[in-house]
C-alpha cells in the first residue's frame, strides 16, 4: 500500500481530524514562506522587524514591511491545498482547522471557524485602547494606520515572536489535539513554538500524524505517514482516494 493509500486509510477510520498548517499550505499561492531559499526572512533582521521591540524602536519601518506584505498577499488566491482543507470541515464528524498562516487564504477558500494561532495580517489593533478591527485595505490609506476611535497608532494583528499567542485559540487548538483521530500537518517546518508543540500533543495522545511536505519537518519523527510533495497536488488526490475515486 502506498503513503497516499495509508493516509487515506487512517483518515477514513477518523472521526475526529486536525489539519494543522504553516506557510507552505499557501507557497502554491505565491506566497513566500519564511525559512528556506527565497523565504521572507532570508537576509531580514527578524528582531526588528517581527518583535514588539523592533516595532517600538521603528514602528514606520515594520509598518513598511506588513504593508507590503499585505500588498503582495491582496494579490495571491488559494490554492487546492486551501480548497481541500476547507471541503474537509463536511466530510469529517469534527474538524478542526488550525493555521500559523496571518493570510486568510483558508477562509477565501471557503473555511468555516480557523483558529488562528499567529493572528491575521488583516488585523490592525489600537497600541493605546487595544480596540482591534478588521481592516482589508491594501494599500492602507495611510501607513500607520490611526485607530478611529482613540487617534493612537495601531499595530499589525500578528503574534509577533516573544509575544504570547492568543489564550483562548490556543486552548481550543490544543483541546482538539489532544482528542483527535488524526491529525494532517501540511507546510509547516513544526519549529516554532508553542504553535509545534500542537503536534507533540496530537502524537502523545495517539493521534495518526500525517504530514504533508516537500521536506521533513523537524517533527517528522512523529509522522505515521510523510506526504512528500507539494500540498497543492497531494492533497486533492489524498481527497480524492477518501472520496472513494482515483488518486
Ligand atoms: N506544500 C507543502 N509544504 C511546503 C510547500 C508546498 N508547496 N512549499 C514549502 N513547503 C514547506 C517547507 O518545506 C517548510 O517545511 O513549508 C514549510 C514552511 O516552513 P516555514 O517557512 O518555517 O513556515 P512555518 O512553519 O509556517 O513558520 C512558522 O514562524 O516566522 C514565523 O510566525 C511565523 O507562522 C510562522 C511561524
Amino acid at each position: 500500500m502506498n503513503e497516499l493509500d495509508r493516509a487515506s486509510e487512517l483518515l477514513r477510520r477518523a472521526r475526529r481530524v486536525v489539519a494543522f498548517t504553516g506557510a507552505g499550505v499557501s507557497a502554491e499561492s505565491g506566497v513566500p514562506t519564511f525559512r528556506g531559499a527565497g523565504g521572507l526572512w532570508e537576509g531580514r533582521p527578524v528582531e526588528e522587524l517581527a518583535t514588539p521591540q523592533g516595532f517600538a524602536a521603528d514602528p514606520v519601518r515594520v509598518w513598511r514591511f506588513y504593508e507590503q506584505r499585505r500588498c503582495n498577499l491582496a494579490r495571491c488566491r488559494p490554492n487546492a491545498a486551501h480548497d481541500v482543507l476547507a471541503r474537509w470541515q463536511d466530510r469529517f464528524a469534527a474538524y478542526t482547522l488550525v493555521t500559523q498562516n496571518v493570510d486568510g487564504l483558508h477562509e477565501e477558500a471557503g473555511a468555516r471557524h480557523v483558529l488562528h494561532v499567529h493572528g491575521s495580517i488583516w488585523t490592525v489593533r489600537c497600541t493605546r485602547c487595544g480596540r482591534e478591527r478588521h481592516e482589508p485595505a491594501a494599500p492602507l490609506p495611510e501607513v500607520p494606520p490611526h485607530c478611529p476611535a482613540c487617534g493612537a497608532m495601531e499595530r499589525p494583528g500578528v503574534v509577533w515572536f516573544g509575544e504570547m499567542l492568543p489564550e483562548a485559540v490556543l486552548d481550543a487548538a490544543s483541546q482538539a489535539a489532544a482528542h483527535a483521530d488524526a491529525m494532517v500537518v501540511v507546510g509547516t517546518s513544526a519549529v516554532v513554538y508553542p504553535a509545534a508543540g500542537l503536534v507533540q500533543i496530537a502524537a502523545s495522545a495517539g493521534a495518526a500524524v500525517i504530514e504533508v511536505n516537500p521536506e521533513a519537518s523537524a517533527l517528522a519523527h512523529l509522522a505515521d505517514v510523510e506526504l512528500r510533495g507539494p500540498a497543492g497536488e497531494l492533497l486533492p488526490r489524498l481527497d480524492a482516494l477518501l472520496a472513494g475515486a482515483p488518486a
